[in-house]
Order: C-alpha cells, then structure tokens, then sequence
C-alpha cells in the first residue's frame, strides 16, 4: 500500500558512494528497530504469496530476515540458499558472474522437494545476478519458481529482465 511505501521510504536510509563509488546503499536495519513496520512488511509480503507457494527459498544474508517470517507465517518450509562453503555436503550450487570475479550459492541437498511452487525471497533486487542464479537452483531440483518477492527493486538495473524467463510472478513492495 501507498502508506506502508511511505513509511518505507522514510524508515530506510540511503548512503551515496557505499560500500564502493556509484552503489546507491540502502541501509534496511532501521526497520527492525520498529516492530510494527516489520510486521506490516510481513504482512505485506505474505498477502502476495498465500495460497501460492509450496516452500520459500531465502538469499544469504538479507534474504533471511524476511524470508523465514514470511515461510513460518505460511507454515510451509524454508530453505536456506547460502553462500558458498557454508553448507554440509551433500549439497546443490550453482555459479554466477559478478561485475569483477564470479560467485556461488548452495542448497542442501533434498530440502527443495520435486514439484514444488517456490517462492525466491531476497531484500533487494539490483543487478538481479543473485536471483537468477537462485531460481537455476532451484529448477534444477525439479521444482517450479511461483514467485520473487523483494523488499526493494532498483528500477534503473533491470534486474527483472534476467527473471522474466522463469515465468512467475515478480513483487516488489517498493521500487527506487
Ligand atoms: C545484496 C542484496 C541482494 C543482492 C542483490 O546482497 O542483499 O542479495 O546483493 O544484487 P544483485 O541483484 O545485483 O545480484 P549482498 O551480496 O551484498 O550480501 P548480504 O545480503 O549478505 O548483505
Ligand atoms: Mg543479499
């Protein structure tokens, strides 16, 4: 909703030039000092996924803040898409470039279930190279993308051109 953009807007912080010259960072910490706004995120992310979705896949790290309150609030699963060397074996990954160097996101291994309608939760979608590289994932185990939901979409990098091929549905709450 309108009011829950503007209480957004004035509740996340941006720092020009962080951590690197041209990042636009946007500090989403002082939302946890709110209960309430948290809640009502929640609730907003979890009234965009009722009914749809079999299992929530979160991003390492800011991907987890949201990610599980929305998968308990559901009571479905939630899984754990961590960076590289963190996990056990046996476990899933999946490699992505990034603007110097590449990256790796791993799954352990059968905790994503054939068939399931996957919700991909992360904090902000930028680039969009994080997500993409989660979504292959989690097709590869069989499973289905239902949905992205971010707290953030950065309008000016297209991240969603690179998620339109997994054919679901993308939300933002809001958009910079
Ligand atoms: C940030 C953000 C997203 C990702 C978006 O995470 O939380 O996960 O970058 O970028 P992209 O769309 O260009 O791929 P970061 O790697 O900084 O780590 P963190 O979540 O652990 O803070
Ligand atoms: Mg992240």
């Amino acid at each position: 909703s309108q009011e829950l953009i503007k209480r957004l807007e004035e509740t996340i912080e941006n720092f020009p030039d962080f951590p690197i010259p041209g990042i636009q960072f946007k500090d989403i910490s002082p939302i946890f000092l709110d209960p309430k706004l948290y809640e009502d995120v929640i609730a907003d992310l979890v009234a965009f996924s009722k009914g749809k979705i079999d299992a929530v896949c979160g991003i390492e790290s800011r991907g987890y803040l949201f990610g599980i309150a929305i998968a308990v609030a559901l009571e479905v699963p939630f899984i754990l898409i961590r960076k590289k060397g963190k996990l056990p074996p046996p476990i899933v990954s999946e490699k992505y470039d990034l603007e110097y160097g590449s990256a790796e996101i791993e799954t352990r291994e059968g905790q994503i279930k054939k068939g399931q309608r996957i919700l991909i939760h992360d904090d902000l979608l930028a680039t969009g190279g994080t997500t993409e590289a989660a979504a292959k994932l989690v097709e590869k185990q069989g499973a289905a993308v239902a949905q992205f939901s971010f707290l953030i979409g950065l309008k000016d990098l297209n991240g969603d051109q690179k998620l339109e091929k997994f054919g679901a549905e993308i939300y933002n709450i809001l958009e910079y």
